[in-house]
């Protein structure tokens, strides 16, 4: 998996024929990183459902996606959960980008392959370890999402940094101006190497990455 910060999400799209999945919201403020085939939905837990799998598993064979296509997400958490799945799942298994555009996945559901639905009110009992080929981290998304959502994921910023980071730590401290301004692409880059770091060393979730379920 590559985390991919240098280029914008609408020059990894632009021409590259991927099936898209794209949060409504999303689409609508940045029509220029929407694929030519843009399948588009409403974000929220009701996404992650097998009978929204269903429909968009059905939208890809109708139109053509094969054993060779790419699938690509566009949005936050649920998008992200949801698309890995199905690409997980879609003749058994084809490659999948990220390009997540909340704070919250940037740093945290965006890397390391944990893809579900829920069923009923359970949360993720059905899914797959599906790694995303790459990680497209533009943050440029960051000026269209609300206080409470940038609190949100500046929260998975601080614990990551208390887990693993001390002079990272310090810095969130030392640094507050320009973190309100959200001038934090490298605070973001660093907490994203860390998780990714850490997801190597136990993809399957079976060891050291329990830590960063600390305070989920
Ligand atoms: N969110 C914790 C993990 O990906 O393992």
């Amino acid at each position: 998996m590559s985390i991919i910060s240098e280029q914008s999400a609408a020059e990894f799209v632009k021409g590259s024929g991927a099936f898209m999945i794209a949060d409504r919201r999303v689409a609508e403020l940045y029509p220029e990183c929407l694929s030519e085939r843009s399948f588009i939905v409403d974000s929220g837990e009701e996404l992650k459902s097998f009978a929204k799998v269903e429909t968009f598993i059905k939208w890809l064979a109708d139109n053509g996606c094969n054993r060779g296509s790419e699938i690509v997400a566009l949005g936050g958490g649920t998008v992200g959960d949801m698309a890995g799945f199905a690409a997980a799942i879609y003749m058994r298994g084809v490659k999948f980008h990220n390009i997540p555009t909340t704070l919250l996945s940037m740093v945290d559901s965006a890397i390391g392959g944990k893809t579900a639905v829920n069923v009923g009110s359970i949360k993720n009992l059905v899914g797959a370890f599906h790694q995303p080929t790459n990680v497209i981290i533009d943050i440029a998304f960051l000026k269209s999402i609300t206080d409470n959502d940038f609190l949100s994921g500046f929260g998975e910023i601080i614990k990551t940094a208390a887990i693993a980071d001390q002079s990272l730590f310090n810095m969130l401290l030392n640094e507050r101006d320009r973190v309100l301004r959200r001038e934090i692409g490298d605070i973001i880059t660093r907490v994203c190497n860390i998780k990714a770091d850490t997801v190597r060393r136990d993809p399957y979730d079976n060891g050291i990455r329990v830590i960063l379920n600390a305070g989920h």
